[in-house]
């Protein structure tokens, strides 16, 4: 109720050329009264009986209507059989919002609104169970501009999913489902394909391409060195403005290949295909591309949004153990963020799987989608982060993978917070996928030096991400530097 479903149907069907059928209204104009006085005279169950029927029906016809669901009817098991056949978009609202559109008029179902709230919570497990498609809140032509993305679906392997992202500067569809790298899938279809990607996901995970540049794996290719061999391997391939640079790889891929296609004449477009944990649920999303200096990681780049992002779960099959468990602490990192529903099945302990990963796209483009920038609400994101980017500069980023020091700086973060049973939990989340809980290598002088270093790079202040509780995560926190040294020394072993 109130999230934009009728409009959305008829502006989607107009750019279809096809009629949209709203199943409320169509209901009521067969029972030849408003649906509230039906429902109030004849009960609940007898009004879902009639719009089985209906919808049913509805969805049988063969000159594919776009049709509006009824918020509840998909109760119904044969209407939820009946959908399978269908493109499912589920059109996001949050609740405070739906019942500002939906109370007042009557609706039988919007007259309290603390039912109204968990009833709203209640069907959104069961509308996501069903949508091929989720569309976060946006204006009312969100569907229309979606559209495209929504037919390629149809070519796309089965079960995969669309999410659409949207932030200040763009919009762009997320593609999640098992066989989208088999299938060489890319999103738009135009242009030709310039493939980026590294000697070790050439070899494990092929993706068709027009044209392929191939650059050394490691951080220590994504340098400025890195960028003109892939730039002028563009430019020998005759890469054009409708030319679309494919990133098929890890975050390192990803950031270099983002960074070429920012730049490469004055921009182009680029869509990026995850091979790593690491790339699946952080850093494919959000339109952050660039490369390392001597002087500091990621010192040149561009935010430049991807034109799609293609996510197959399958490609964690060739990935080596250790950088799976590197992408974990990011899993932990973003399920602490999300807390919920997100954090009730990681703190289960199983593997990164399809939902996990479709939980920790949605937190990250949600918080993207609130500060592109990186200029308030994004800092969340560096969970984890302050400290564990001093562990790895303090031990030469070469003793720890940058996941392995986030594990780290996440107990240090939890400490800081005062979350002591959380951190003892995170902790044994963090052991059990192989993740270090302590560094050896650095003293915590050393540590606590490149700590102060980022503080005089942001003004002085020291911005830690501090965490209530799993879903309550704020940024900006200062600390006591005689907590910080005690938080630090504790994971130090020395
Ligand atoms: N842009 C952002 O928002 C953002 C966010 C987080 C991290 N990052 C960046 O991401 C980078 C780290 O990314 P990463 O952890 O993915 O590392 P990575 O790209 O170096 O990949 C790790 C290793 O796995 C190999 N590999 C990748 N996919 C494979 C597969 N499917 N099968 C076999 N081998 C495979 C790679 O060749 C590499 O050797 C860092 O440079 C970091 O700065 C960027």
């Amino acid at each position: 109720m109130g999230a934009g479903k009728s409009t959305g149907a008829r502006s989607l069907a107009a750019a279809l050329g096809a009629e949209a059928v709203d199943s409320d209204r169509e209901l009521e104009r067969r029972l030849g009264e408003p649906v509230e006085s039906f429902f109030d005279r004849e009960g609940e169950h007898s009004f879902r009986a009639r719009e089985e029927e209906l919808v049913v029906e509805l969805l049988a016809r063969h000159d594919a209507p776009v049709v509006a669901l009824g918020g509840g009817a998909l109760g119904s098991e044969r209407v939820r059989e009946a959908l399978t056949a269908h493109t499912v978009v589920h059109l996001e609202v949050d609740p405070e919002e739906a019942w500002r559109r939906a109370s007042g008029k009557g609706r039988p179902l919007a007259r309290d609104p603390g039912r109204f709230a968990q009833l709203h919570g209640d069907r959104v497990a069961l509308y996501e169970s069903v949508a091929d498609a989720v569309l976060p809140p946006g204006d009312r032509d969100t569907l229309r501009r979606a559209l495209p993305a929504l037919r390629a679906l149809e070519s796309a392997p089965p079960g995969t999913r669309l999410v659409w992202a949207s932030a200040a500067s763009g919009e762009y569809p997320v593609f999640l489902g098992r066989g989208l790298i088999e299938a060489s899938f890319v999103y738009p279809t135009d242009g030709r394909r310039l493939v980026v990607t590294d000697e070790n996901v050439a070899r494990a995970q092929p993706f068709e391409g027009d044209e392929f540049v191939v650059v050394m794996p490691g951080e220590e290719h994504k340098t400025i060195h890195g960028a003109e061999f892939a730039l002028r391997a563009l430019a020998q391939a005759g890469a054009e403005r409708g030319d679309l640079v494919v990133a098929v790889g890890g975050g390192v891929v990803g950031d270099l290949a983002g960074f070429c296609a920012a730049v490469y004449q004055r921009g182009i477009r680029y869509v990026q295909v995850p091979t790593t944990l690491v790339a699946q649920v952080d850093s494919a999303y959000g339109g952050k591309t660039g490369v390392d200096l001597p002087e500091g990681k990621n010192y040149v780049g561009a935010f430049h949004q991807p034109a799609a992002v293609v996510c197959d779960p399958a490609a964690l099959e060739t990935l080596p153990p250790e950088e799976l468990s590197a992408g974990y602490a990011e899993v932990v990192k973003t399920a602490l963020i999300a807390g919920g529903p997100l954090w009730a099945r990681v703190r289960q302990g199983g593997a990164a799987d399809a939902a996990v990963i479709l939980g920790c796209i949605r937190t990250k483009l949600a918080v993207v989608a609130e500060d592109e920038r990186d200029s308030g609400r994004r800092q969340v994101l560096n969970l984890g982060h302050t400290v564990g980017h001093a562990i790895e500069a303090a031990t030469g980023y070469a003793r720890y993978r940058h996941g392995e020091a986030v594990a780290i700086g996440l107990l240090v973060a939890l400490r800081l917070s005062g979350r002591d049973p959380l951190r003892s939990e995170v902790a044994e989340l963090l052991a059990a996928h192989g993740l270090p809980c302590s560094f050896s290598g650095a003293s915590t002088d050393e540590v606590l030096e490149l700590v102060e270093r980022d503080k005089k790079r942001s003004g002085g202040r020291v911005p830690f991400v501090l965490v209530e509780a799993p879903g309550e995560v704020s940024p900006g926190h200062e600390v006591q530097p005689g907590e910080l040294r005690a938080a630090v020394e504790e994971v130090n072993s020395g």
